[in-house]
């Protein structure tokens, strides 16, 4: 087979390494791709969002199968485009990217079909808004960009003037652009995070071992939030009762509910579950496998990645039996200094060349280029050092040994990644 990842990040890179290890796939290409992707595959200069130039990309070709990686392409109706023009697709279509591209769509979703999440009331005006905060609003309170905001549309509101600011820079400011034309106000949770990714098919669900992300800038969980700074899996919270409370009440239910909108949903479900003291709830879904989740959950997966996917599009999940590793994995994120805000790039990388001698290191590409001088930093997450261990702990000395195999001027990480696994 001829297989074509649309992305250029840590989780195309992941993607793009399961694909490799298919014995049904003899080319593997990635639009834009980076540095690491092109060591597996051929790397071809379109972007995400340039849909005319992938479809002719993908005919000409002829490739068997497109996977999209990325949020904005699955929002955007790329899935649509490709199949329109008879191109096989993993991913879901526009119509249920949805699901991650409105969150305001994805709170009523829940609401209608009772999967619990937090009450939430949703606004197209920010008068309404501000007057919900002014007279019936409880804090800290939370505030979302209904659309895509690259990690970054929700703020956690502790003050009434907090919020009100909120709402300001959401819906008046246009800071994160048209996804803030209409807002979601919920009430604010506490609780461990999961992320559980699963493959659907459009009717049947199947689930992957769970990971936790970190999503703040540094240690202790301060600074900011960005796209997520290391990662562990499984977690060692999500325990038998969760998994049982969330098949019987959020996985199935969810794709039967996008089923019964007349919208199926095939791909990834990526569910975003706060184990709160009255259970799990839903924080949010992806449309698409989470980065850096892929990192360390892919790894662990025994199945051929190809063959999962053919079967979410083929309509046969149900066929397919899911099995992971029993080990972990740990991914540490190395940025450049100043990310989510402001970072240099450019500067060359050292000691890349380790990670292929090594079984279990696996150093995934984020931004990174290849430049007649080699390997450079291109982003602000740079690469993604993920290791398996046995335990989540001999995987997390395992991960954070390896990060000192790379150099590179204003190498940043954080130093706790999976320092929760300490109080399971
Ligand atoms: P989301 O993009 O919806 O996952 O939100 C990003 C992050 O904001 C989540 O990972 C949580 O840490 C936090 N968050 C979102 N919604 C809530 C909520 N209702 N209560 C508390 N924290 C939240
Ligand atoms: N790591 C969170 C995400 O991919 O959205």
């Amino acid at each position: 087979m001829k297989v074509l990842i649309v992305g250029s990040g840590g989780r195309e890179h992941a993607i793009a390494a399961s694909v490799a290890k298919s014995t049904k796939v003899k080319e593997i290409y990635c639009a834009p791709g980076n540095a690491g992707i092109g060591q597996i595959a051929e790397c071809v200069p379109i972007g995400a969002m340039e849909f005319d130039k992938l479809v002719a990309f993908a005919k000409e070709k002829a490739i068997d199968l497109t996977i999209v990686g990325m949020d904005d392409p699955l929002v955007g109706g790329l899935v649509d485009e490709l199949e329109e023009a008879g191109i096989r697709t993993f991913g879901p279509r526009k119509n249920a990217a949805i699901l991650e591209g409105s969150k305001a769509f994805s709170k009523d979703l829940m609401k209608k079909y009772n999967i619990p999440t937090a009450a939430y009331e949703n606004f197209d005006d920010a008068k309404e808004a501000v007057k919900y905060l002014e007279e019936k609003a409880t804090y800290p309170i939370v505030l979302k960009a209904d659309g895509l905001a690259l990690g970054k549309g929700v703020l956690i509101c502790n003050t009434k003037e907090e919020a009100l600011e909120g709402v300001k820079s959401i819906m008046q400011d246009k800071k994160f652009g048209s996804a803030g034309n209409r807002m979601v106000i919920e009430e604010f949770m506490t609780g461990r995070e999961v992320s559980v990714l699963s493959f659907v098919d459009g009717k049947t669900i199947r689930i992957m071992t769970s990971a936790q992300d970190h999503k703040r800038a540094k240690d202790g969980d301060q600074g900011l939030n960005t796209g997520g700074m290391g990662t562990f899996s499984p977690s060692p919270f999500y325990t038998e009762e969760v998994d049982a409370f969330c098949k019987k009440y959020i996985y199935q239910a969810t794709v039967d509910a996008m089923a019964a909108e007349g919208r199926p949903f095939k791909g990834v479900i990526f569910f975003g579950l706060m184990l709160t003291e009255d259970g799990p709830r839903v924080l949010e879904y992806n449309a698409r496998f989470g980065d850096p989740e892929a990192q360390v959950v892919l790894p662990r997966m025994k199945n051929d990645i190809i063959e999962v996917m053919e079967a979410c599009v083929d309509g046969t999940l149900d066929q397919i039996d899911l099995q992971f590793e029993d080990n972990a994995a740990v991914c540490v994120v190395l940025a450049s200094d100043g990310y989510p805000v402001a970072y240099e790039k450019g500067y060359p990388i050292q000691g890349l060349e380790r990670f292929e001698k090594e079984d279990d290191y696996y150093c995934f590409h984020a931004g990174t280029k290849r430049t007649e001088e080699g390997i450079v930093t291109n982003g602000g997450r740079v690469l993604g050092v993920t290791a398996k261990g046995k335990t989540l702990k001999e995987a997390r000395t395992n991960a954070y040994a390896a990060t000192e195999w790379v150099a590179f001027e204003n190498k940043y990480l954080r130093h706790d990644i999976g320092k929760a696994i300490d109080e399971a």
